[in-house]
């Protein structure tokens, strides 16, 4: 009993003694009425509960947040974290009048605390003793009042999170004994006062995300005791200044997000404390200083991402004690990236270089840091360190073996530019390209007028033979026999038949040694292989000098070895803006013939139309329609070239999305050229047909027992405009019955009286207004035209061209038509509506003006040709390729009964 009762009074005893120590300090109670009242005051503006503020107790003791001296006067008032009566939330102000008796209050901190309403002036104009005002994120507005500036006693000044607008009163700068002053995260306008600059007793500054413009005041480097210099996510402009380098105690610094131009100040030496720079996100150009971080020997954070600095990367970066974390990406930065050596403390640092103009090897002392991100440089060679690989991104650089590289033309093009030699086909230093001599070009020209004369005579002689021999087989009257004999003929103005040795198409472009080109290829490696073409196989490759070319290699052990013989004497002899450059050719060896053209940037329409925006995105770029009229309207000149100035007229055979070439303004370059030929019975033929009225010549074009007519083109040529209108891609690749219905089902979208139909068939992808639809109206109908089931009805080359160049001609003019037309619905009288006035019949195609430069050349050299190229893999003799050719090229339907005659009167 005695040891219970003992235990409870020392319970007791310890109980009261704890009350003793805890209130050791002697009970103050607060000493001034004026006070009471305003405490409150306060309490009920503010709407505090009273668990917190109970009214029984003395606010000195009983009171959270409040605080008193030992006489009595209150010193602290917090009302950070308390919560409201549900009345005083409903009605929440910054109505603290009363605030203004507790003259002797040195702290008041209502973080968080919600008060909107502007700062009142109480506090500029009785409470001199405040040394500690906090008023972040309490919903406070307007303009920060100047009397702020009376308060000479205050020390730590927080007002960010708030939504004070207006500028920065100059009376700030008053405050001398300030040491903190963060007004971050405001709508605070105007530049950063002068003033400041006595602030000397200031540790930080922070005036981020505000808008603060202007330039910073050289005068903060007066700010001596300066720890935190945080101006970042404004608009501050011109160069950072130079004075900032006196602000010995600076530890960070940052100016992230503004703009700021001119170069990193030489002169930050002073800055012996800093830890953290950070000066992204602005436009800061010039080189990184080396000697920067030298002196800079505490520094552990550096970022200076987003800017425009160029030069090296000082590699002094690499023995900065201290360093952890760089961020240079984005940038202009370049050079060869100087090896972090291995004694450093290198091993927990973070690296990002990416998006600058690195380049060279990485050797595996990268594998020592971290984390270190190399993308978007120009990086090249091989990566074969495990650790490196692990530890790095790597990708949109030139590194082989590697995903998601740069193209070899971007990596060509940044090392040739810089006069190196880019290794990944360890070609040898870059050396000028063998020029044509002077003299060559000046025989070439005499090559060049022996050859015209002699074609001349040729095509007279070859008229003269053609006549003959017509005449003799009137009865048989089968194009082939007359093809035939053309080849038989000797050979035109010094250009070899298809067995004639190669010396002659020596003049025709540069010469190259196998050796040269196999070089340039890398000896023809996997990785530079652009695809196998039903001619040869094509190459990217680069020359000596950095040109960068496609090669293609013919085999004449598996592929018809005329083919190239076909595109060398068409070089030799016509040239035109349209046509693919044609750079040379090696054909010394005894089965790998060698044909070098210009590379063309974009490559071909059939993969330009659609195209990845990198390397590893999965949405895709689509051509806009001016871009793709463009496309349509140059490759509608080349092969008006073709038609048209060519004398005879030359047939493509081979028109296609992936012929229609495109350099780097997208301008048309016509490829795929080993299948041209001369129209099959061209002058001739309508000289015999109208003569001797030989009614089968004439239907041999539309029977399709004849390949090669300028109206085969046209058709293939609806088949790419049709491609570029719906963006259903290989259309024009194809002949399969799937194309065919494809074709079936889509024609009759299109309808000269019908605008809107064709937006049912327009490529998706497309943006086009009003405007613009009319154009896409307009080459859909062409395109139809184009594809009109008899030759004869498909419009002239010439005249497509002229409906493109001038679209809206052909919707409007149209509409304007007369209403016969419109109550004509059979296709022939519709494509003859559209072309109205530009319609012309076939006999145009033979009687067209021979204005051509080429003609004294072209003769009818090219006629053997039709009989060698054939279209498809197969190799073969001449007389199966002679009948080969039908049913591959003409592929619209054989079995219209009505075969209309050309208008020949
Ligand atoms: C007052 O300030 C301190 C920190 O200085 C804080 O922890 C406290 O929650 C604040 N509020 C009250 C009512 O005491
Ligand atoms: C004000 O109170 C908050 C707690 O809510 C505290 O974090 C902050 O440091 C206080 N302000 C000052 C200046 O002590
Ligand atoms: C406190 O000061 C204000 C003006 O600053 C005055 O209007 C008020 O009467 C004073 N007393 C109390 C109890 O609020
Ligand atoms: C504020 O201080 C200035 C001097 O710095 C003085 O002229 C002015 O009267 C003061 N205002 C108040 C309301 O005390
Ligand atoms: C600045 O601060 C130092 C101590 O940190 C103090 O001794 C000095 O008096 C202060 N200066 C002013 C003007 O308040
Ligand atoms: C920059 O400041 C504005 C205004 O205060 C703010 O809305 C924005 O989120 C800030 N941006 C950053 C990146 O801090
Ligand atoms: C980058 O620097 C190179 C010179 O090294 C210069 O030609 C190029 O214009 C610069 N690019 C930018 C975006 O400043
Ligand atoms: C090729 O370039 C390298 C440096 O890139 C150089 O060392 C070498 O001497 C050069 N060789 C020739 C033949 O110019």
């Amino acid at each position: 009993m005695e040891i219970q009762i003992s235990i409870i009074i020392s319970i007791l005893l310890l109980f009261q003694s704890s009350r003793i120590i805890s209130g050791q300090q002697p009970k103050v109670r607060l000493s001034s009425r004026t006070e009471r009242l305003a405490l409150f005051e306060l309490r009920s503006t503010l709407g505090l509960r009273s668990k917190d503020w109970p009214r029984k107790s003395d606010p000195c003791s009983g009171w959270s947040g409040i605080k008193c001296r030992n006489d009595g006067r209150i010193v602290e008032i917090n009302i950070s974290g308390l919560r409201r009566t549900r009345l005083g939330r409903l009605n929440p102000q910054f109505s603290v009048d009363s605030l203004g008796n507790f003259t002797h209050l040195t702290t008041f901190n209502a973080s968080g605390f919600s008060l909107p309403g502007s700062i009142p002036n109480v506090f500029g104009e009785t409470l001199n003793s405040l040394e500690i005002l906090d008023l972040r994120y309490s919903s406070v507005i307007d303009p920060i009042p100047s009397l702020l500036g009376n308060l000479s006693n205050l020390n730590q000044l927080y007002l960010s999170g708030n939504g004070i607008t207006g500028i920065i009163p100059e009376t700030l700068g008053q405050l001398s004994k300030l040491s903190v002053l963060d007004l971050s995260q405001n709508l605070i306008t105007g530049s950063i006062p002068v003033s400041f600059s006595s602030l000397t007793n200031l540790t930080s500054l922070d005036l981020s995300s505000n808008f603060l413009a202007g330039p910073i005041p050289p005068s903060l480097g007066t700010l001596k005791s300066l720890q935190f210099l945080k101006l970042s996510n404004n608009s501050l402009s011109a160069s950072i200044p130079a004075q900032l380098g006196d602000l010995s105690s600076l530890v960070e610094l940052d100016l992230t997000t503004n703009s700021l131009s001119g170069s990193l100040p030489m002169d930050l030496k002073g800055l012996r404390n800093l830890k953290k720079m950070m000066v992204g996100d602005n436009i800061l150009d010039g080189t990184l200083p080396g000697n920067l971080f030298t002196s800079l020997n505490k520094l552990q954070f550096v970022v200076l991402n987003h800017n425009n600095l160029s030069g090296p990367l000082p590699d002094v970066l690499w023995s900065m004690p201290e360093l952890r974390f760089v961020d240079v990406s984005y940038n202009n930065l370049t050079g060869i990236l100087p090896s972090p050596r291995l004694s450093d403390t290198a091993s927990a640092r973070v690296l990002n270089l990416s998006n600058n103009q690195f380049y060279g090897n990485l050797d595996s002392s990268f594998a020592s840091i971290s984390f270190i991100d190399l993308s978007g440089n120009y990086f090249e060679g091989k990566v074969a360190d495990e650790a490196l690989l692990m530890n790095s991104s790597l990708t949109s650089n030139c590194l082989q073996n590697l995903p998601s590289q740069k193209s070899l033309e971007d990596c060509t093009f940044f090392y040739t530019a810089k006069g190196l030699l880019f290794d990944n086909f360890g070609l040898p230093n870059a050396t000028q390209p063998p020029k044509a001599s002077p003299s060559r070009k000046k025989s070439r020209k005499w090559i060049f007028i022996l050859v015209g004369v002699l074609g001349g005579l040729c095509v007279i002689a070859l008229l003269v033979l053609v006549l003959v021999l017509c005449l003799c087989k009137r009865e048989r009257g089968v194009a082939d026999q007359t093809t035939r004999s053309v080849t038989n003929t000797p050979p035109v103005g010094g250009t070899p038949g298809p067995s004639g040795g190669s010396k002659d198409f020596s003049e025709v472009g540069e010469v190259f040694t196998y050796e040269q080109l196999l070089r340039a290829t890398g000896n023809f490696s996997e990785s530079n292989l652009i695809r196998h073409g039903h001619s040869g196989d094509l190459f990217r490759a680069v020359l000596e000098g950095g040109t960068i070319v496609v090669i293609k290699r013919v085999d004449i052990r598996t592929m018809k070895k005329e083919s190239y013989m076909v595109e060398l004497d068409l070089f030799g002899r016509v040239s035109h803006t349209r046509l693919v450059p044609f750079l040379g050719h090696s054909l010394g060896h005894d089965n790998e013939k060698l044909l070098v053209y210009r590379y063309m940037p974009n490559g071909d329409l059939s993969t330009s139309l659609y195209r990845k925006t990198r390397e590893d995105d999965e949405s895709l770029q689509t051509l806009d329609w001016i871009t793709r009229l463009k496309v349509a309207i140059g490759a509608a000149e080349g092969l008006s070239y073709l038609h048209h100035e060519c004398n005879p007229p030359l047939v493509h055979r081979d028109v296609q999305a992936s012929s229609i070439l495109l350099d780097d303004k997208f301008e048309v370059r016509l490829g795929s050229l080993s299948e041209i030929c001369s129209q099959e019975g061209d002058t001739h033929q309508s000289v015999i047909t109208r003569l001797l009225r030989l009614p089968q010549s004439s239907e041999q074009g539309s029977s399709g027992s004849s390949a090669a007519i300028c109206a085969y083109d046209v058709y293939c040529f609806g088949k790419v405009l049709l491609e570029l209108v719906t963006g259903k891609l290989g259309i024009s690749s194809s002949n399969d019955a799937t194309t065919n219905e494809w074709l079936e089902h889509t024609l009759p979208y299109i309808s000269i009286y019908e605008k809107e139909l064709v937006t049912k068939i327009l490529d998706s992808s497309l943006m086009v207004d009003d405007d613009l639809l009319e154009e896409v109206w307009a080459m859909a109908i062409v395109a139809k035209s184009c594809l009109n089931p008899k030759p004869s009805k498909r419009p002239l080359m010439r005249y497509v061209l002229k409906a493109l160049e001038n679209p809206l001609k052909v919707v409007r003019e149209e509409n304007t038509g007369s209403a016969r037309l419109r109550t004509t619905s059979s296709r022939g009288s519709w494509n003859a509506s559209v072309f109205g006035s530009w319609r012309h019949s076939s006999s145009d195609i033979t009687s067209a003006p021979g204005q051509t430069a080429t003609r004294e050349g072209a003769g009818s050299s090219l006629k053997h040709l039709s009989t060698i190229g054939s279209q498809g893999s197969g190799g073969g003799d001449l007389s199966t390729s002679n009948k080969k050719p039908s049913s591959d090229i003409f592929p619209e339907p054989s079995d219209l009964p009505d075969i209309e005659r050309p208008r020949a009167d």
